[in-house]
Order: C-alpha cells, then structure tokens, then sequence
C-alpha cells in the first residue's frame, strides 16, 4: 500500500529529524562516591540521597549537560545525587521527542539516578503574559511552580536549579542548608537592589498592592533569583504555594504589575519570607548585560556556583569565537561534540528582539 508506506517513510523521516535536532555529547567521566558516603541507595525515596531538580529541553541541553557534570565531579558524593528533570510533554513523553532528552542524558552519564517527568504546557498556557524577553515567557520557566506536584510524595526538599550555571563545590553543602520552620525557600537574597524595579508603577500606587503585600513578613522584602533555590517539598504542598503563585500570574493579566517572566510572582509570594542563603552559591549575572551582551565578572567573595543569567550564554559566545573570560570556566565542563551530524548545539545566539519600552529597564534588573 503505497500511501500507507509513503505514512511509514514520513514517520521515519520525523523520527529521523528529531534525532538529528538534539546535539552530540561525549560520556562524562564516572565518578564514585568516597568514604564515608550514606550507602548506595536503591530508590528515589532512600534516605541520604541529594535531590536536584532542573529543566531540560533541546535548546539548553549544552548547558544542562554541563550542569550534571559540574555537580558530579564537585560532589563527595556523587552516587547519591539524584536528578529531578522536567520536560515539556510533547517534547521527550509523548509524541516527537519519543524519549531523546532521556537517551542523551543516560548515554553521557551512564549511571546518573535520574527520572524525567513530563511538564504540560497547557498548564501554565493560560496564565503566562507577554514579558520583555520571549524567552521568559517559555513554558518551561514555569515548570518550577510544579515540582512538588511532579516529584514523588516522598522526595522532602529539592535544590532546583537552572540549565546555565556550573557548581564548582559540593552541592551537598547547599543542600543541607538550615530552614526554620516558618520558611519553604532558601535562596540567596539581594537586599542591595532596588526592589521597587521588579515592579511597575501600577503596582506600586495600586492601593490593594504595593507595600501592603509584604507587611507582615518576617523580613523586609529582597530580590533574590529563582535559578537557585532549596525547597522544602512538603511544606510548599501544605501552603499550596502553585496556587498563590497563580494567582499572581491571573492578577498580571488583568493589571500588568510586573514586566519579566516566572520571577515576580515567587517575589510576590516569597520576598521578606525566603531563607537567606550564602551569596557563593548564585554568583549570577555572568550572562551578561541584556541589551549589549557585554561581560559581566563575578561578583566579590567565595563562589561555590556560578550563573550565567542574562541575555548571553557562554556556548553561545564560545560558538560564536567571542567568549567572555569566565566562559573559558564554563567550557571545561562542556561535553557538546562539534560536527558529525551533531546539529547546532543551540538555536542561533541572536535572541529575540526587545521591545522598545525594555529600554526603560536597567540592564541590571535582567541579570540580577
Ligand atoms: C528604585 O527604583 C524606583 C523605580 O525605578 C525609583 O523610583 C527609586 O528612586 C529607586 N530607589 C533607589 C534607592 O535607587
């Protein structure tokens, strides 16, 4: 039957153009645990394990590759690391990726735990509003407001983290950070930027909003950035947080309060609340500034991770022949293969267009 074989020839065809969309990656080096690790554990519900969450998709998969790999080898413990993906559903579960994302990650870290759940789009389809950056406004972003609805019951805290830092020191050391009781957040807190600019002027003379949203937490409200956070799963469950964050995100589509993507709302629910963490682990900004792509140093004192937030990425700039100095760190953890039906390791650097009223914004507010 000829229709029926030319459908088949489509089919491999489509299967064959996926494949052939997600770059190449050699395999990492196997790294065991030393002495005096919690012994190796056989479920994602063992106590001992340290458990990491992140996003992953084919157009950061370099960077998330080289997030893994960060923190396995800067681990004393590696074996017990145990990763948390989320990938959008049409992309690796169902239908066109048909589980490339799990084949890539299995095949550089051969003994990686890991499990990949499947994030709906349609989820969040109806609460994201157009931001200053289109790729703010990718689902994806918001997948974090769903991880203690995705990861299993048992699993009681999640350091979850984005697709462009490297861990240069044992995220163990994050991972047992102290939380009080009254806190469902740990984070590193930015109390020297202005938090009045994550805000619009709406907000801010908006007699129901404004200040009166922080009064009453424990401390003055800061900024801090949602790309590193510790989060106590069962309490976040408890206080149903997806739902408080959501309605922040319902509120923004009728009185636009805030101009970048999935931060505000965390702000709005957790600012004044959030445990602080050391400054060392999201030494952030090395993305550079969003409106010029310049390079940004790190910023004083210890670092234990670095993040390359903002506009620039450091595969992009290093593809591009153009790195900024501290991109050189970042490529000693990069297991991208150039060529041989390796597809370009990411969509072209150019980024999407600002619109105008951007311009207003400090370059400081994007990569904080
Ligand atoms: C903080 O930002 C707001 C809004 O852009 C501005 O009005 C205010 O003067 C700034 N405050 C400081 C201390 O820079």
């Amino acid at each position: 039957m000829p229709a029926r074989a030319g459908a088949a020839v489509a089919l491999l065809l489509a299967v064959c153009a996926q494949a052939a969309a997600l770059p190449r990656f050699a395999e990492a080096p196997e790294y065991r645990n030393g002495e005096g690790c919690p012994a190796a554990a056989a479920g994602v519900c063992d106590a001992g394990l340290v458990h990491i969450s992140m996003t992953l998709d084919a157009h950061y998969l370099r960077g998330s590759m080289a997030a893994v790999y960060s923190l396995l080898k800067h681990a004393s413990c590696p074996e017990s690391l145990f990763f948390h993906f989320l990938a959008e559903e049409e992309e690796e579960v169902g239908g066109g990726g048909g589980g490339a994302l799990r084949r890539a990650v299995a095949a550089s870290f051969p003994s990686l735990r890991f499990e990949i759940y499947a994030f709906r789009a349609e989820a969040v389809a109806g609460l994201i509003s157009a931001s200053v950056r289109a790729a703010l406004e990718s689902p994806l972003n918001y997948a974090r407001n769903h991880l203690a609805d995705l990861l299993p019951r048992c699993v009681p805290r999640a350091i979850y983290l984005d697709s462009d830092v490297l861990a240069v020191d044992d995220v163990r050391r994050l991972w047992e950070t102290r939380l009080p009781a009254a806190a469902v957040v740990a984070a590193p807190e930015y109390c020297h930027a202005n938090f009045s600019r994550y805000f619009t002027p709406a907000f801010w003379s908006d007699p129901g909003l404004g200040r009166r949203v922080f009064a009453g937490r424990r401390r003055p409200p800061c900024y801090f950035n949602t790309g590193v956070m510790v989060i106590d799963l069962r309490r976040w469950r408890a206080g149903n947080y997806r739902h408080r964050i959501e309605r922040w995100m319902e509120i923004q589509k009728e009185k636009r309060i805030y101009e970048l993507g999935s931060l505000p709302p965390f702000l709005l629910v957790f600012a004044g609340e959030v445990e602080a963490v050391d400054h060392r682990w999201n030494q952030h900004g090395l993305g550079g500034d969003n409106v010029r792509g310049s390079c940004r140093p790190l910023h004083d004192g210890p670092v234990s991770l670095m993040h390359w937030s903002g506009k620039g990425k450091p595969w992009d700039r290093l593809d591009a022949g153009n790195p900024c100095p501290l991109d050189h760190t970042w490529k000693s953890y990069d297991l991208y293969v150039a060529g041989e039906g390796g597809g370009a390791a990411s969509s072209p650097a150019s980024g999407p267009a600002l619109p105008s009223s951007s311009t207003t914004w400090p370059a400081s507010v994007f990569s904080w």
